[in-house]
């Protein structure tokens, strides 16, 4: 450990309005628990993130942006007054135990399947490519989700393209109606703002392809859009810079493409850009010139994910690569994950058997250190 060094993960921080009163992310992870016919957040996805407010900040699981946005069985959506009014008790549960959250608004691209769209259409991408990579459909039977190989999308055409801006500013609207305190664009991993982004996955020849420009365009028209509906520092960018999940090929020019992108973000003034490392790799490395590059470019709050400890966050912190560390996995068995590192008290280990199944196992029934083992189905407020 770094010794008698202060541990900035326990100090405060101002993001914008809000005043976190420590480092810790939540990172935005699906957990499938959200069914339909509604996709709204149920009282128990208000008990699972109440359970983990003493995070500084928490970013809920993708949200879909509208019902063709939709890429995975069981999860919410923020495009009906029922999944808004839902959402609100959401908030209201995290803001009643202190805590802070922005909503993780996506659009699924092609990453999806059609049994999670009520007409069965094909999901839709940047071009008709396929994703070869898995998904989690509906099962016609069971409602429950299944994996399956993501279905063959068709191609947007340029006036539904010129749309999907317009959906997100919509989303984050309703995000702020229903009390969220900022939203998340999810630009990685492969989605739709990232495939168009990605020169082998978008062959368009409209203004939304070819050129760097044009084909991060999506995602710059996105995060003006949303900024202008709910102002620039209530809005954070989430980037995977060299992710390959769900079928994305390595960016040909990263030393290019994520600069582009960081300075055009700053100049939107959008309040935090929130970096991803699929592979633990990079993101952990204080002299990594991509990272050294963005921090650089765009000198507000910079949230860094992938495969941190206690030790690694500290080391970053102190380098300064990052302002705020989030922390995915650990969160699904800690829900106390602040205190427990806090107090060095060991992690529960958490089962991704349950990541994606209904019901309150695996999902709410993780005790905090202090608590007796609360009963699956039963959970304890
Ligand atoms: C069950 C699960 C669901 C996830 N869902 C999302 C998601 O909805 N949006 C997103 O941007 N990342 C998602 N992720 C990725 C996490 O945010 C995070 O980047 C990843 O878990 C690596 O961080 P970790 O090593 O701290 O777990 C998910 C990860 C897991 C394990």
């Amino acid at each position: 450990m770094p010794g008698m060094r202060t541990r900035l993960l326990f100090t405060p921080y101002t993001l914008g309005q809000l005043s976190l009163p420590n480092r810790v992310v939540m990172a935005p992870m699906t957990r499938s628990r959200e069914p339909g016919p509604s996709y709204a957040p149920t009282a128990m996805t208000a008990e699972y993130y109440a359970q983990r407010a003493s995070a500084g900040l928490i970013v809920t699981g993708g949200i879909a942006i509208s019902p063709q946005a939709r890429g995975y069985c069981n999860t919410p959506g923020l495009y009906t007054d029922e999944q808004e009014r839902a959402w609100r008790r959401v908030t209201d549960a995290v803001h009643r135990r202190g805590g802070r959250l922005v909503a993780q608004l996506w659009h699924c691209g092609r990453v999806s399947h059609e049994s999670v769209h009520p007409d069965g259409a094909p999901p839709v991408g940047a071009s008709a490519l396929r994703a070869e990579s898995k998904t989690l459909g509906c099962d016609a039977q069971t409602g429950q989700a299944v994996v399956v190989p993501c279905s063959p999308p068709r191609a947007l055409s340029t006036e539904e393209t010129a749309r999907i801006a317009p959906e997100f500013a919509a989303a984050a609207a309703r995000a702020i109606a229903a009390g969220f305190d900022g939203v998340e664009i999810h630009g990685a991993d492969g989605y739709l703002l990232d495939q168009f982004r990605c020169p082998y996955l978008n062959h368009r020849l409209d203004h939304y392809g070819g050129s760097l420009e044009n084909r991060c365009r999506l995602l710059l028209e996105t995060s003006a859009a949303v900024a202008a509906a709910i102002g620039a520092q209530r809005v954070g960018v989430r980037l995977s810079p060299l992710g390959i999940a769900n079928d994305m090929r390595l960016d040909p020019e990263p030393d290019t493409t994520y600069p582009y992108l960081a300075r055009e973000l700053d100049r939107q003034g959008i309040g935090y850009l929130h970096l991803s490392d699929q592979d633990s790799s990079w993101i952990h490395r204080a002299h990594d010139p991509l990272l050294q590059r963005l921090r650089h470019l765009f000198p507000r709050t910079l949230i860094l994910c992938g495969g941190f400890d206690e030790e690694r966050a500290e080391r970053a912190l102190h380098a300064h690569t990052g302002d705020l560390i989030a922390f995915g996995r650990p969160f699904v068995s800690n829900p106390d994950l602040v205190e427990r590192l806090h107090e060095r008290r060991p992690l529960a280990p958490y089962d991704p058997r349950t990541f994606y199944r209904d019901g309150a196992t695996g999902y709410v029934d993780y005790p905090a250190a202090t608590e007796t083992p609360r009963v699956a189905g039963v959970a304890r407020s």
